[in-house]
């Protein structure tokens, strides 16, 4: 029996490394018994026979093993293990959800998921009082929050990337993460819950206080978002059973009260406006966006332009796919992806599997830059603040269509999506997080294949894309159980 003791920090890349030797060496699943240490020095109690071979695995495995590694019982490493030992001999195996560890994996990943997603929901930062926090110029913010999973690691660029512009210390049972002066830090320190008081809190309080409406109060919803074991550290949910209580009276008193006129000008535009879904919500706010974008100003590039090219496909599409952006003829058209580079994904992306129709796709700029030569117009590549200037755009875009995947085409998409956009090359095929937190996956622009002169280096690179866009679909089809 093989027993490597893990890192509470670096598990994963340490599990990664561990695995692949021991798999290398034919180590069966049932002789490895995986575990974290305080003390990981030794990863092996006995030396591993020396006979090495090759280990391969779909680029997805990747992505799953990620979302194992975190569970909190163990049961997720050997799982992993368990996996990249039979997909050497059964190398579609991710792919049957019938098969038992496959259908155990994924209900791991679930959770996992499931509680990056709580802690992104539900860290609530109080200011430090000076005694917590360091010599900064900054402010510093102190957060408590007990994950289900040991998800410190994966979850922290997360917060890096939405809370860049200050300190802050999120610390867990487990682990202290730590973000001072713009450097992370991981430690592995028990804790219990510090005192945290805030003088914001009580403002706080106030307003979600005034912003909770009784009349659509729904408690089964609510604790099904928000499950009663955050509420100890969330500084509204003191409010929450004293706001149900009161919600009934509050609703009565709502009903009886007299209706209040609306002015003649308001009356005449609620008559005009017909009742809406929560779709046609969704659609309306899309549609808002896309005048607003009609309009747009923030960067130069709206002058030569014919017009603004909107992002196009379902409101609640799971997979966002952005390009860099719009060319010669979706600038005519008014649509992305119509021109030569946007028919060559089209026909990569059938035979990948993926319905183009099913998914939202848009540009990280909306309007085509270009330098005229005589009667041509030839692409240019926008300036980093031409796209940054767009990228108020593209956020609004993800906060409404609120895509489970988004398909970064290109450095200029992965630029606006994480910050940035070099070494597109060596990140392609890799998954990421985006500025919010969504899972991304990084691959080339379309366009790029065109450019190639060799048809050799072009069927490859097309094989390389085709394989990128089947693993979008695998990874889709995890998310979604
Ligand atoms: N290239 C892009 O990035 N977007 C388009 O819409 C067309 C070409």
């Amino acid at each position: 029996m093989h027993s490597p003791r893990l890192p509470r920090i670096g598990t994963y890349s340490a599990w990664r490394d561990t695995a692949r030797q021991l798999a290398m060496a034919g180590v069966p699943a049932h002789q490895v018994d995986w575990g974290l240490s305080d003390n990981p020095k030794s990863m092996f109690d006995r030396p591993l026979p020396s006979e090495q071979g090759q280990i391969t695995v779909p680029a997805s495995f990747a992505d799953l093993t990620r979302s194992l590694i975190p569970e909190r019982n163990g049961r997720g490493m050997t799982l992993a293990y368990t996996l990249l030992t039979r997909l050497q001999d059964t190398s579609g195996l991710l792919s049957n959800r019938a098969d038992p560890h496959v259908a155990e994996a994924r209900d791991i990943a679930k959770s996992v998921h499931r509680d990056l997603h709580k802690m992104h929901a539900f860290v609530r930062f109080r200011e430090a009082t000076p005694q917590h926090s360091q010599a900064s110029q900054r402010r510093t913010f102190v957060s408590w929050f007990e994950p289900d999973h040991r998800i410190e690691e994966p979850v922290a660029d997360f917060f890096v990337n939405r809370f860049g512009d200050m300190d802050w210390k999120i610390i867990t049972p487990e682990v202290t993460v730590t973000y001072l002066d713009r450097s992370l830090t991981l430690k592995a320190v028990a804790s219990s819950r510090p005192d945290l008081d805030d003088p914001l809190e009580q403002l706080w309080g106030t307003y979600y206080a005034s912003i909770f409406n009784p009349a659509r109060l729904k408690p089964n919803a609510m604790r099904a978002e928000m499950p009663r074991k955050y509420w100890k550290n969330l500084p509204e949910a003191r409010l929450i059973p004293g706001l149900i209580a009161g919600a009934r009276a509050r609703t009565t008193a709502m009903q009886d009260a007299n209706a209040t006129t609306p002015s003649l000008h308001l009356a005449r535009r609620v008559d005009q406006t017909p009742r809406r879904t929560p779709e046609a919500i969704v659609q309306t706010d899309l549609t808002r966006l896309s005048s607003g974008l009609s309009t747009c100003t923030r960067c130069p590039l709206h002058g030569p332009a014919t017009q603004a090219v909107r992002g196009e496909g379902p409101t609640d599409a799971p997979l966002m796919i952005v390009g860099e952006l719009p060319g010669d003829q979706e600038d005519i058209s008014g649509r992305p992806f119509v021109g030569p580079a946007g028919q060559l994904f089209d026909r990569i992306a059938q035979q990948a599997g993926l319905n183009r129709k099913a998914a939202y796709v848009t540009n990280a700029v909306k309007h085509f830059k270009f330098i005229q030569r005589g009667k041509r117009r030839i692409h240019d590549r926008p300036a980093i603040s031409e796209v940054d200037a767009c990228r108020w755009w593209l956020e609004r875009e993800l906060l409404t269509v609120n895509p489970d995947l988004v398909l970064a085409m290109g450095a200029i998409a992965l630029h606006a999506l994480t910050g940035d956009g070099s070494r597109v090359l060596k990140r392609r095929g890799g998954t990421e997080r985006t500025r919010d937190g969504r899972p991304l996956l990084v691959t080339l622009h379309p366009s790029c294949l065109l450019r190639l002169p060799e048809s050799q280096a072009r069927d490859r690179a097309t094989e390389d894309f085709r394989n990128d866009l089947v693993h979008a679909v695998e990874m889709l089809r995890v998310r979604a159980g």
